[in-house]
């Protein structure tokens, strides 16, 4: 029987209450059939004379409280690690080792990506930090973002208020990536950032306390726009960022859709990792993608296909072994117009692909 160290002492203390002897846990390793050992092997940090243990105060429970008592927050920071997970599909092109030379040096250097939706900004930076071993701490931005979110406040815990860190001082303090996903759709009070872009610490007023970077604090946003609005109305929710508040970030990335090479490799990698074989449906999804983003650029469409979508389509692909309808199901989101012209362009790429209407298969099934 796996035992948890929280559930095992909570166990014990209910049954014997807080101090224990050598009995007691024979008791209640015959009720859990357990073996005697297992138990006390456990519990060794609560041990406090032959055959004694107490279960309430012992070293780490009082570092922990002397801990929490010195930072404030409402429980003590858990110890775990923030590094990404590499990902075997992810394919760099574009910006992404300018990235990693930035993270590389831990030189504080606040970058700014800006792309259209779905290039794989986010996932960029994610696998940059992956690759090197960083923490990184993701933070998505959005209207209602205030400092309270993004510095601390106070909560509520047993009836006490309390001071809880902020992801942007538990970066800080840490000496991690700070990702500042969709920053343009920041209202104004995403300004409370503007010490911290300039790489000093920041004075948490509310608590009287100052707090410096550590070494390795570093800043990233991303965003649809420059952070000047969407004047074609696409990206609905993006603000016009305060200029000074950009002048902060010291340089700025376009990023792109990734070109057809490096698009059908990372289609062949998704493909591959849902064991999908068919390449030649990933080659005429590369192929379809360029087409409709090369009408979308001269003004032909007003959508465009995404990375993201080409993954999603191999992806339904992988779940409804039908091409027709992974395609279908994945561009319905689009209005009629557009989502006809885009059918159009595959049959295009794909001279022997016919997609079935809807009403012939209800027919046939007949
Ligand atoms: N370089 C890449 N390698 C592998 N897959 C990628 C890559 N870039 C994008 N993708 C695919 O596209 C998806 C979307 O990427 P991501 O979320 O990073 O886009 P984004 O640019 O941040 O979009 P948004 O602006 O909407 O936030 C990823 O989950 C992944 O499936
Ligand atoms: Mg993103």
């Amino acid at each position: 029987m796996a035992l948890n160290l929280e559930s095992l002492v909570t166990s014990l203390q209910s049954l014997y209450g807080e101090e224990i002897v050598a009995a007691d846990i024979r008791a209640w390793c015959l009720m859990n059939n357990t073996h005697y050992h297992t138990v006390t092997s456990k519990i060794t940090e609560f041990k406090v004379g032959r055959g004694k243990w107490n279960l309430k105060v012992v070293p780490r429970e009082v570092n922990n409280i002397e801990k929490a008592y010195q930072a404030p927050a409402v429980v003590p920071p858990v110890e775990q690690n923030l590094t990404p997970a590499k990902n075997d599909t992810f394919v760099h092109f574009g910006p992404f080792n300018d990235i990693k030379t930035i993270l590389k040096t831990s030189v504080f250097y606040p970058t700014f990506i800006t792309g259209l939706s779905g290039n794989g900004k986010t996932f960029s930076v994610e696998q940059a930090c992956a690759q090197l071993g960083r923490e990184l701490i993701r933070v998505n931005i959005t209207i209602e973002t205030d400092e309270d979110d993004l510095i601390g406040g106070f909560r509520l815990v047993d009836g006490a208020t309390v001071w809880h860190n902020g992801p942007v001082i538990e970066a800080m303090e840490r000496g991690c990536v700070l990702l500042l996903d969709e920053i343009d759709l920041a209202s104004n009070k995403i300004l409370c950032l503007q010490p911290i872009l300039e790489g000093n610490g920041i004075f948490l007023k509310k608590i009287g306390r100052f707090v410096s970077p550590e070494k390795g604090f570093n800043v990233i946003a991303t965003a649809n726009t420059k952070g000047k609005g969407s004047d074609d109305g696409r990206f609905i929710g993006t603000n016009v960022l305060n200029e000074a508040f950009l002048e902060r970030f010291p340089v700025t990335f376009e990023q792109n859709y990734p070109s057809p090479a490096i698009e059908k490799r990372i289609l062949g990698k998704v493909a591959s990792v849902l064991g999908v074989t068919d390449t030649d449906f990933c080659q005429r999804l590369v192929d379809w993608g360029d087409i409709i983003r090369k009408t979308f650029y001269d003004g032909g469409i007003d959508e465009i296909i995404s990375t993201r979508r080409l993954v999603h389509i191999v992806r339904a692909y992988s779940i409804f072994n039908n091409k027709a309808k992974a395609i279908e199901v994945c561009v319905n989101r689009f209005d009629d117009e557009t989502k006809q012209s885009f059918l159009e362009l595959y049959d295009k790429v794909d001279v022997e692909f016919e997609f079935e209407k809807v009403e012939d298969k209800v027919d046939e099934d007949n």
